[in-house]
This record gives structure tokens, sequence and C-alpha cells, in this order.
């Protein structure tokens, strides 16, 4: 069983008619994605808000109509998404695939916020995935010590030997800790290194999450 495309489909069904619509990045978010647009061709009516170009290239190829995070929209009706892990408090580490800083300001307009995980998202504390924190590419190297105070090794993410750039033109460091104690305080301080754009830290942000349990039924928890 394919428990990504079980739970990504599964959202869909959350997507009422004329919704505006933040669809996350990622690989269980593809299967949202493509359900919707079958839904589309059955005749139901939806915008998208893409989180990331990726997810906006999907989209099209979906025949998903899109419009801009801009003026154009007043607010998002729900926002689907992944995680990289997930705590027993629902707070979040999101950004594996680099699209962190978009995910969270559409997670944050939405009216609710659907996150999609499967079984292996699952943590008791936060901290096993490397917290991706998206930083300006001025300066870097002094973030990267800056960082490393809050008690991590900061890991310049790379493609081909070359630094990873976000959707964004920014850089990312993977923020391995030891353990995340107190994630709201950790995604506020963060944030308040100067060349920080924000962390993957998404906390008490999550309004409906869509799991399977160990028998494989499928759980949506509000
Ligand atoms: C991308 C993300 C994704 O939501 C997260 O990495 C989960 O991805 P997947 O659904 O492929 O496991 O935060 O920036």
């Amino acid at each position: 069983m394919n428990e990504k495309r079980v739970i990504g489909e599964k959202a869909a069904e959350f997507v009422k008619d004329g919704m505006i619509v933040g669809l996350g990045t990622g690989s269980t978010v593809f299967y949202t994605i493509a359900k919707l647009g079958q839904l589309l061709r059955d005749g139901l009516s939806l915008k998208g808000v893409a989180t990331s170009v990726q997810t906006e290239k999907l989209a099209r190829q979906w025949g998903i109509p899109l419009v801009g995070y801009s003026s154009e929209i007043d607010e998002i009706d729900v926002a689907i998404d992944g995680a990289d892990e997930v705590d027993s408090e629902w707070n979040l580490i999101k950004g594996g695939g680099g699209a962190l800083v978009r995910e969270k300001m559409i997670a944050k307009t939405a009216k609710a916020f659907i996150v999609i995980a499967d079984s292996s998202k699952f943590v008791g504390k936060l901290g096993n995935f490397p917290l991706p924190v998206e930083v300006v590419p001025f300066g870097y190297e002094m973030t990267r010590k800056h960082l490393a105070g809050f008690g991590c090794e900061p890991k310049l993410r790379e493609i081909y030997d070359t630094p990873f750039k976000t959707d964004n033109g920014n850089y990312i460091f993977d923020c391995s800790f030891p353990e995340i104690l107190e994630p709201a305080a950790l995604e506020r301080d963060l944030n308040l290194i100067p060349g920080v754009v924000d962390n993957g830290l998404f906390v008490k942000m999550v309004d409906t999450i869509i799991t399977l349990d160990s028998n494989r039924n499928i759980i949506i928890t509000r």
C-alpha cells in the first residue's frame, strides 16, 4: 500500500467547490494535487496557490488554475501540505523540499491547515530530522556561526557541490540538533539572527492531521 497516496488523495476530499487552496510541496501532496486535477475534470471548481515552483508546474500539468499569493486573493480556504516530522503536540519540522518559507506564509494565511503525514513522520520530540533554515546568501558563513551558537551543526545544503538555491534565491542550512526541547522559543529565536529568512519549525499551526494507523486505517484528527 502506498501510504502517501492514500492520505494525499484523502486530503483532496476537504476541498469544496469554489475554494482557494494552498498547495504544498513534496511527494505526499503530489497525490493531493493529482486527485484535485481529476476532481476538477469531474466539475469541481477551485483555484490553487502554489508553495513552490515545483508545485506550480505540477498543478499546471493537472490543469489546476493558479492565483498568486498577492492582492489577487483575500484569503486561502485551506492549505494542504506534508511534513518531515510531527511531534506529539503537532508541531512540525518542514523544509525537506526546500520550500519552507512559502509553505509557512501560505499555511499561516489559510483558514485551515491540513497536514498529511505517513506513519514514519511521527516522533515524540522534534529533532531527528535536521531543521532546515533558509538564509540570505550574503554573509552566509557568518550566519552559520550564529546558528551553531544554538547548539546545532549547520550543514549547507548542496546539489552537485554547489549551494542549493531556494525559489527565493536563498541558501538552506540543515541544522542537526541533539533534540529540540522548546520548538516555539527556537522558532522565534532563530528568526532573530540577521540573515535568517525563516526556519522549518511550524509551531501550533496545524488544524487537521491525516495519517494511517498500524492497521492501515485512515485517521483524521482535528
Ligand atoms: C517541502 C516540505 C515537505 O512537505 C516535506 O519535506 C515532506 O515531504 P514528503 O511529502 O515528500 O515526505 O516541507 O519543503
